[in-house]
């Protein structure tokens, strides 16, 4: 299934997603007794883990809930560009999740190619024995529509069966490891968070049913029988009706 959540403005996006993203993360503990929470990076979802933080300290039994990473540019985890960095200061820093719990992808191995393959290795060994899923995975969505670090006309967007690949991207940093389709449509619940102007055409990219990938890389995400919940500021969602399933 999917729906869109559309709101005024970044703080009011950013507290209900929190919100949100707190029931799901209660919700997949309540069933299977742990969480597997895949993080996006960018600059968007900062606001939404402060506030996710203060708002959910407590109410997020955080012993309970696996960290990992949608994507990484390949740079030292303390760099300014690291999504882990990011993650980390808004986030990590703020609430009482064991250090076993939180699973940044690997940025020292001299070749990507070999920190994507360990980073895999790490994903198959937590699922080892149960269903392979994210219970809730965020993702962000570019202007160019790239996902995690799935962009436009890359082959990484004909991957069907690796879970984590290296990849060069026309961006800065260019080196990055990047989550696949073939693991992203598994999770039990996506959340894209996407705010500004500059995203509004994407979205519409995104969400028309025709979503070639190509051109649209978040159109490939879907999940089955997985839900994806858009979470939108007015100006992200210009373009959408929400009252229709955003096309
Ligand atoms: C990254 C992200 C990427 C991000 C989009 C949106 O490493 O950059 O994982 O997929 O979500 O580029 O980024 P902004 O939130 O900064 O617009």
């Amino acid at each position: 299934m999917r729906r869109l959540q559309v709101f005024d403005d970044l703080e009011s996006l950013g507290r209900a997603a929190a919100d949100g993203l707190a029931a799901q993360i209660r919700e997949a503990v309540a069933a299977r007794g742990r969480c597997a929470f895949g993080l996006t990076g960018g600059r968007t979802p900062r606001r939404m883990y402060e506030l996710l933080a203060e708002r959910h300290r407590e109410a997020i039994p955080w012993g309970r809930v696996d960290l990992f990473w949608g994507d990484e540019r390949y740079v030292p985890h303390d760099h300014p560009q690291s999504n882990y960095r990011m993650a980390k200061v808004s986030l990590l820093d703020r609430v009482s999740v064991p250090s076993a719990n939180v699973h940044p992808m690997p940025t020292d191995p001299p070749e990507p190619s070999t920190a994507a393959r360990g980073y895999e290795d790490l994903l198959r060994g937590y699922f080892r024995g149960r269903p392979a899923a994210f219970d809730v995975l965020l993702l962000g969505l570019a202007a160019n529509g790239h996902v995690a670090s799935l962009f436009p006309h890359q082959p990484v967007l004909r991957e069907r069966t690796r879970w984590v690949v290296a990849v060069d991207v026309p961006a800065d940093p260019p080196r990055r490891l990047t989550i696949t389709y073939p693991l992203i449509n598994l999770a039990h619940q996506v959340a894209f968070l996407v705010a500004g102007s500059t995203k509004a055409e994407a979205v519409q990219r995104a969400l028309r049913a025709d979503g070639e990938v190509d051109e649209a890389p978040a159109a490939g995400v879907a999940p089955d029988p997985g839900d994806v919940t858009w979470w939108l500021d007015r100006q992200a969602a210009a373009l959408v009706s929400p009252e229709k399933g955003g096309v």
